[in-house]
């Protein structure tokens, strides 16, 4: 793998989870509901009725966890935190216990010598703001921002590296518009308001997090991003492919990079964003980093009965996919990069999530998981190419460290390094890890300058 020399030194490899995919403890130490505790009792809204209040057991086992960091030898770890741990009722009183346990882990970590990265949201709203509107009320961006505030205000001392909220583009169109997320809605007159509220949120919070963190502390945004492409060259499929483009990929970078909205995807949706003076500015708050979530590209056609935006993804032919479906392109990601890049000046960027589900097993207590291997290894090789096009990648994290809790897909989908026994609570290193362990050491003997 000679081309890791192409990687600065100081390049960070990590892994990532997300508080309710992993932690469990829902009911522990002053935690309330969060949409997704509600989200998992709706009957048939998650596969097998599964739910987030075990998980891997992350909250009793974090101690554990971190070790399997240290073995994986990765420098940083990206984790969120439970709004509902924290604030308890979205605003107003901090729940000591609950910022306890983001503290301990942070030493712990620290003590490691795993840099942590914080995502301060990542979709598990408190349900108490669900009642007051959710996502598509004004309030919620500044709860938001005052959750940002509180956990900056803990940790911001030890943790330099701050994510303010992870894929816009699941929270509001997922969530709000095709409802197979929490909070389950269907309603596109919901959904555009919840999708600027969260870009506000965001930039609310990237302020209230720079008024409690040091100097040199860097804050961002995290979004999922996918090249959109026609299937056929059918002015049809190619007006489609661009439409699919605006409501994944431009609807967030434009905004997040002073270009207001995308008036084509306005028209799109039939539903003006409800901007008020001054949000666009706040939205657009020059960050120090932005975080690339890639999985799969999207290859589209024209669907003029479709759910917005009207494009429905078609299979690739030949293409190899994963348990989730999804199409394997490392391609891809060396092309989002390089656009961030070149079309969007990004300073600087990290692949703040890369992975894929297999059917994993473990037998002899080995998991040979090449499939996910391969996977990790030809899309890091797609980040060094985009990296030699001048992209500034500061670094990649694996999604995810641990098998998990996969949303709607309940713990059907496994994405861990690790593989997780869910009955008996059994950590298993994959094959994949011990291959992404070998990764990091070469890189860091090809580019020790010994
Ligand atoms: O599990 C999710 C994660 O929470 C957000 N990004 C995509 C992952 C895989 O679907």
């Amino acid at each position: 793998m000679d081309h890791l020399r192409d990687l600065p030194a100081d390049f960070t490899w990590g892994a990532a989870t997300a508080a309710y995919q992993i932690e469990g403890a829902v009911a522990e130490d002053g935690r309330l509901p969060s949409i997704w505790d509600t989200f998992c009792r709706v009957p048939g809204a998650v596969h097998n009725g599964d739910t987030g209040d075990v998980a891997c057991d992350h909250y009793h086992r974090w101690r554990e966890d971190v070790g399997l960091l240290r073995e994986l030898g990765v420098g940083a770890y990206r984790f969120s935190i439970s709004w509902s741990r924290v604030l308890p009722r979205g605003t107003g009183a901090v729940n000591p216990a609950g910022l306890a346990f983001y503290d301990r882990l942070v030493d712990e970590l620290l003590d490691a010598g795993i840099r942590p990265f914080v995502t301060v949201y990542h979709w598990d709203l408190p349900q108490v703001l669900q009642d007051r509107g959710g996502w598509p009320a004004r309030d919620t961006a500044y709860a938001l921002a005052e959750f940002a505030g509180v956990v900056g205000s803990a940790l911001g001392d030890r943790v330099g590296d701050w994510f303010t909220v992870n894929e816009p583009l699941c929270a509001a169109w997922i969530g709000h518009l095709e409802g197979r997320m929490a909070p389950g809605e269907r309603d596109v007159t919901r959904a555009v308001p919840a999708a600027h509220h969260l870009l506000l949120g965001h930039g609310l919070a990237t302020l209230a997090l720079r008024a409690t963190l040091p100097a040199g502390s860097r804050v961002g945004a995290v979004v999922n991003l996918s090249p959109c492409e026609p299937a056929t060259d059918d002015p049809a499929d190619v007006a489609a492919a661009a439409r699919a483009d605006g409501h994944t990929n431009r609807w967030w970078l434009d905004p997040l990079h002073g270009r207001g909205y995308p008036a084509d995807m306005v028209e799109v949706y039939g539903v003006e964003p409800p901007v008020r003076p001054g949000d666009l500015e706040t939205i657009a708050t020059p960050t120090d980093h932005l975080g690339l979530n890639y999985y799969f590209r999207e290859v589209v056609t024209d669907d003029p009965d479709g759910d917005l935006p009207r494009a429905r993804s078609v299979p690739v032919p030949d293409a190899t996919h994963t348990d989730m479906d999804w199409e394997v392109h490392p391609d891809g990601l060396e092309q989002l990069l390089t656009r961030l890049a070149e079309d969007y000046r990004v300073p600087r960027v990290l692949v703040t999530e890369n992975g894929s589900a297999w059917r994993d097993e473990v037998v002899s207590g080995t998991v040979a998981d090449l499939e996910r291997a391969d996977y990790l290894e030809s899309h890091v090789a797609a980040a060094v190419r985009a990296v030699g096009r001048g992209v500034p990648l500061a670094g990649y994290f694996v999604w995810s460290l641990l098998d998990n809790f996969e949303w709607s897909y309940g713990y059907a989908k496994r994405f861990g390094l690790v593989h997780v026994d869910y009955d008996t609570q059994v950590r298993t290193i994959k094959d994949s890890g011990r291959r992404y362990a070998k990764l990091i050491a070469e890189h860091a003997e090809l580019t020790s300058g010994g």
